[in-house]
C-alpha cells in the first residue's frame, strides 16, 4: 500500500541515525516530522545500556497531544503510547539473535483510535465483561454503557484504553520505564467514585517487563480490575497463526461462560478438557475441537483460575508461552488470581498492523492477568470492590527469553 511507504522510509532513516528499530518506531505516525526524541537518558552499561526516549506520536481529534516513549535495555526495546498507556512495540531477539517486534499494534494514532481491539492497551476501570453492564455496591445500582452485545466490556464505550494518560519517566540502576497516571472522574462510564490509577511499566536488565498497578478512589466505593491487553505473536507480529505456540498454564480450573461470554458462576476443573494446559501443549492442538466452551468462545476466550499460592514477592507463576521455531518465550508471573487467555478469535483481517500485514483470526494471543470477569455479580468470585482509604495494587511480570 503506497501510503505506508513513507513510514517505512522514516523507520530506515531513524535506524541509520543509530536510534534502533524501536526508537525509529517512536518517530512514526502523524508527528513523524517532529524528529529526534527530546530526551535520551542513559544509565550505565553492564549487559547493555538502559535508555529511554520520548517523541510526539500524534494529536487526538479533541486536541490532546500523544507521545511515544521508547525504552531499551540494549537487548530488547519497548515502545509505549500515552494513548491508553499502550504497549505499541516489543522488540526481542530470537534464539539466533534476530530481533523482531512481537506485539500487535499500529504505527499511527488514527488507527488506534478507530480500529484497535485493545492492542497493548491498559484496560480499566473494569477489565473484561460485566453482565448487562449492571452491578451494585452497598445497595446502590450502577449502569455501564453496553459495548459488547448486551454486556459491558473493558470499562465501557470509552474505557481507559481510549484516554490520554500523563506520563513520567522512571529510572533506576536496574530498570527503566514509564509511570502512567489517569484520573477517572466520579460517574465516568457509570462507575462511582473518582479513581486515580497509576500503572508503571519498567524493563530491567534481565528482560523483565514489570507492570505495577496502583489505584485509589475518592468519594464513593467502586470496582476496579486493571489489566493490559497486549497481543503477542512470538514469531513476530503479522507472521501468521499462533497454533504452534506451546503453552503451559498454572491453572487447574477455569470459569466456563454462557453464550455472551459471561461466566456461569461455575469454577470448573480443566482436567480432561481442552482447557488443561497444566503440561506444555500447543495452543492449536485442541483449538478446533467440538468442546462447547470452545464453540461459544470461537476458541480460547476464558478466565483461568491460577493455582497455588503467591510467593514472598506476592507473585506466582501463571504461564509460559514458547514458539518452537524461533525459540522466543514469555513467562508470566502475577499477583492476580486469574488471567483471561484469548486466542485472538475476533481478529478478522479487516485491518493491517504496524508491519503492514493483515491480522487474521488466531494470529496472536492475549494473556490478561486480572480478577475474574463479572466479579461484581458473582458472589463466589474474589471481590473487586475498592473503598475510599483502601489501595488497589496488582503486579504482573512478563519475562522475555529464548529456548
Ligand atoms: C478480551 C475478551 C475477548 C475480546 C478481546 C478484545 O480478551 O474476552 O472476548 O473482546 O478482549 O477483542
Amino acid at each position: 500500500m503506497p501510503e505506508h511507504l513513507p513510514r517505512r522510509q522514516v523507520l530506515r532513516t531513524a535506524g541509520a541515525l543509530g536510534l534502533g528499530a524501536a526508537a525509529a518506531g517512536a518517530l512514526t505516525g502523524p508527528a513523524e516530522a517532529a524528529g529526534t526524541p527530546d530526551r535520551l537518558a542513559t544509565m550505565g552499561a553492564h549487559h547493555g545500556k538502559l535508555e529511554i526516549g520520548k517523541a510526539p506520536f500524534g494529536t487526538t481529534p479533541d486536541g490532546k497531544k500523544v507521545d511515544v516513549y521508547t525504552f531499551s535495555n540494549g537487548r530488547m526495546t519497548i515502545s509505549m503510547l500515552t494513548w491508553g498507556a499502550t504497549i505499541q512495540r516489543v522488540e526481542t531477539p530470537d534464539r539466533r539473535g534476530r530481533v523482531k517486534n512481537i506485539s500487535l499494534g499500529f504505527d499511527n494514532l488514527p488507527d488506534y483510535a478507530a480500529l484497535s481491539p485493545y492492542f497493548g492497551s491498559t484496560i480499566g476501570r473494569y477489565g473484561n465483561r460485566i453482565a448487562k453492564g449492571k452491578f451494585s455496591i452497598d445497595g446502590n445500582s450502577y449502569q455501564i454503557p453496553l459495548n459488547n452485545g448486551e454486556n459491558a466490556l473493558h470499562g465501557g464505550t470509552l474505557g481507559f484504553d481510549k484516554k490520554v494518560w500523563s506520563a513520567k519517566i522512571v529510572q533506576s540502576a536496574k530498570a527503566v520505564g514509564v509511570a502512567f497516571t489517569y484520573v477517572s472522574p466520579d460517574g465516568e462510564m457509570g462507575f462511582p467514585g473518582e479513581l486515580t490509577s497509576t500503572v508503571t511499566y519498567t524493563l530491567d536488565r534481565d528482560d523483565n517487563l514489570r507492570i505495577e498497578y496502583h489505584a485509589t478512589v475518592k468519594g464513593k466505593p467502586t470496582i476496579v480490575n486493571l489489566t493490559n491487553h497486549v497481543y503477542f505473536n512470538l514469531g513476530g507480529e503479522g507472521s501468521g497463526p499462533i497454533d504452534g505456540h506451546v503453552l503451559q498454564l498454572n491453572a487447574p480450573k477455569y470459569t466456563p461462560v454462557d453464550a455472551t461470554l459471561i461466566p456461569t458462576g461455575e469454577i470448573a476443573p480443566v482436567a480432561g478438557t481442552p482447557f488443561d494446559f497444566t503440561k506444555p501443549t500447543a495452543i492449536g492442538a485442541r483449538l478446533r475441537g467440538d468442546h462447547p466452551q470452545l464453540v461459544v468462545g470461537r476458541g480460547y476466550d476464558h478466565n483461568f483460575v491460577l493455582g497455588g499460592k503467591t510467593g514472598a514477592d506476592g507473585l506466582r507463576f501463571a504461564a509460559r508461552f514458547w514458539e518452537p521455531e524461533d525459540g522466543r518465550t514469555i513467562t508470566v508471573h502475577t499477583s492476580e488470581p486469574g488471567a483471561q487467555f484469548y486466542s485472538g478469535n475476533f481478529l478478522d483481517g479487516t485491518f493491517r498492523g504496524i508491519g503492514d500485514r493483515a491480522y487474521r483470526q488466531g494470529d496472536a494471543f492475549a494473556f490478561e492477568t486480572q480478577h475474574f470477569p463479572d466479579s461484581p455479580n458473582q458472589p463466589n468470585f474474589p471481590s473487586t470492590v475498592l473503598r475510599p482509604g483502601q489501595t488497589y495494587r496488582s503486579t504482573t511480570v512478563y519475562n522475555f527469553g529464548t529456548k
